[in-house]
């Protein structure tokens, strides 16, 4: 099958021209003006950007959390994730205590194959690490494909490890040049904050976000860069969600630390102004990090910007606000009466690239390169997937969308595909969303038709970092 896209304005993080874009296969195979192939199917994007499918670094389907899971699996994840331009996500796999990594990657393995409409690949969660077990850091890195692991300090009894761990899995990861990706909180003073406010009747959902100030965030942040830095490994922080987190970053790197940081379009639409009336709507905004008050947004919009901030993902981990949602069971309803039993997380993968299209190129002026550097070229990068995806280049797999500028798109739960019974951006409208998503060579979405097919997504191996 071979595809033509013709006369569309190619953008990559440093390019942007106007070229045919041939595909043959599941590559491309040529750029150039007036392309003299024939294909079996041509695409006219004239008036249109022709950019790299979105890279979606941070995804939990399916993720058992709170007493229930994400209600997302990789069916309806990864179409909801093609319907807005993101053609592959890497998921987190979960080593539990007392279990293997292999066998947390095996499990992952499973819930995607069969069913995954885009290429994945995943990272590994470690809740324990020791001198047995060090070498199965080694065995993914080279072996499988997997070259990045999370560590938390946040989550007391679930996901949370002390420093001692992470300092040994960095070390182990300098040794691989694998990188270490942190979610930073500090999960101890969290957990004395929450007991406080629940023995204090202060239950709604508003006192999440209370109880996990963003001193917390940057203590843990600083910590973790110090601990990189003593063990001379790259870090890159997760959903930053703070302007005092995303400093201790800017101030790492510029001191030529190897710092990275990712923030998500919730720390940059949403804010705590959203739900600190206490209702029980304000569930829906419960993540962690919380959604932090309005200052912080401009701050990191701006770091993003400046490089600061060198990417963005979605942290997509969605649960229900009712019960019964496409048979779902009770999942925020969990938390009525005690807010640190609402399950945390929200969806958002299948509107990254329109929130960022239009909060950043449209209405803070940033270049098509930027939006494209953003969300698809750097994780690309930090991830080992570069070049082979997050550009259009020859020999680079043909994952492209066709995005176009004058194709209005309103968010909203009745049309997303994502299995949520909520959109937290409900009722926007964005002024850019993609005609045509291609994911290694096939078309699969064709503005809000789904022409792909899951389970023709595959599990990519990765390289190792390649550090933009
Ligand atoms: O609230 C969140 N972020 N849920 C997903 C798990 C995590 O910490 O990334
Ligand atoms: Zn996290
Ligand atoms: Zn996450």
């Amino acid at each position: 099958m071979s595809t033509l896209i013709k006369g569309g304005r190619v953008i990559t993080a440093v390019d942007d021209y106007v070229a045919d874009v041939y595909i043959d296969g599941e590559q491309i195979k040529a750029i150039a003006q007036n392309l003299p192939f024939k294909a079996d199917r041509v695409i006219d994007a004239t008036g249109k950007y022709v950019i790299p499918g979105g890279i979606d670094v941070h995804t939990h389907m399916e993720l058992p959390f709170g007493g229930t899971f994400a209600s997302d699996d990789f069916q309806t994840g990864t179409i909801a994730a093609a319907h807005g331009g993101t053609t592959t996500i890497i998921d987190f796999a979960v080593q539990y205590r007392g279990k293997s990594m292999r066998e947390g990657f095996d499990t992952w393995l499973q819930k995607a194959e069969d069913k995954s409409a885009i290429d994945y690949g995943l990272h590994m969660i470690l809740t324990e690490l020791d001198d047995n077990t060090l070498p199965d850091m080694d065995q993914l890195v080279r072996r499988e494909g997997v070259t990045s692991f999370k560590l938390f300090t946040a989550y007391p009894g679930v996901f949370m490890v002390d420093d001692a761990t992470i300092f040994r899995a960095m070390k182990r990861s300098a040794d691989n040049a694998a990188l270490i990706c942190m979610h930073a909180e500090n999960g101890g003073v969290i957990d004395l904050l929450i007991k406080r406010n629940l023995s204090e009747g202060k239950t709604s959902p508003n006192y999440h976000a209370l109880s996990r100030p963003a001193t917390t965030e940057e203590e843990a942040t600083h910590r973790v860069i110090k601990l990189s830095e003593m063990a001379g490994v790259p870090v890159y922080i997760v959903h930053v969600s703070s302007h005092r987190a995303m400093e201790q970053i800017r101030a790492a790197r510029d001191q030529g630390l190897p710092t990275y940081g990712e923030t998500c379009p919730q720390y940059l639409f949403l804010s705590y102004e959203d739900y600190s009336d206490g209702s029980f709507d304000g569930a829906k905004y419960i993540c962690s990090p919380p959604i932090r008050e309005q200052a912080n947004q401009e701050h990191l919009w701006k770091a993003l910007e400046v490089d600061d901030l060198q990417a963005v993902s979605t942290d997509h981990c969605p649960f229900c606000m009712k019960e019964g949602f496409k048979g779902l069971p009770k999942q925020k309803e969990l938390g009525k009466g005690d807010f640190s039993k609402i399950p945390n997380g929200l969806p958002g993968v299948e509107n990254r690239l329109h929130l960022l299209y239009q909060g950043g190129v449209l209405e803070r002026g940033w270049s098509m390169n930027r939006f494209v550097q953003l969300v698809s070229t750097a994780p690309a990068k930090l991830m080992g997937l570069f070049p082979r995806k997050g550009t259009i280049a020859v020999g680079s797999d043909a994952d492209v969308v066709v995005w176009d500028p004058n194709r209005k798109h309103t968010i909203s739960a009745k049309t997303h595909f994502m299995r949520v019974d909520y959109n937290p951006y409900e009722g926007m409208t964005v002024d850019g969303s993609p005609a045509y998503v291609l994911s290694r060579g096939k078309v699969i979405f064709e503005g809000d038709q789904f022409t792909g097919k899951s389970g023709d997504g595959r599990f990519i191996k990765r390289n190792t970092y390649n550090l933009p």
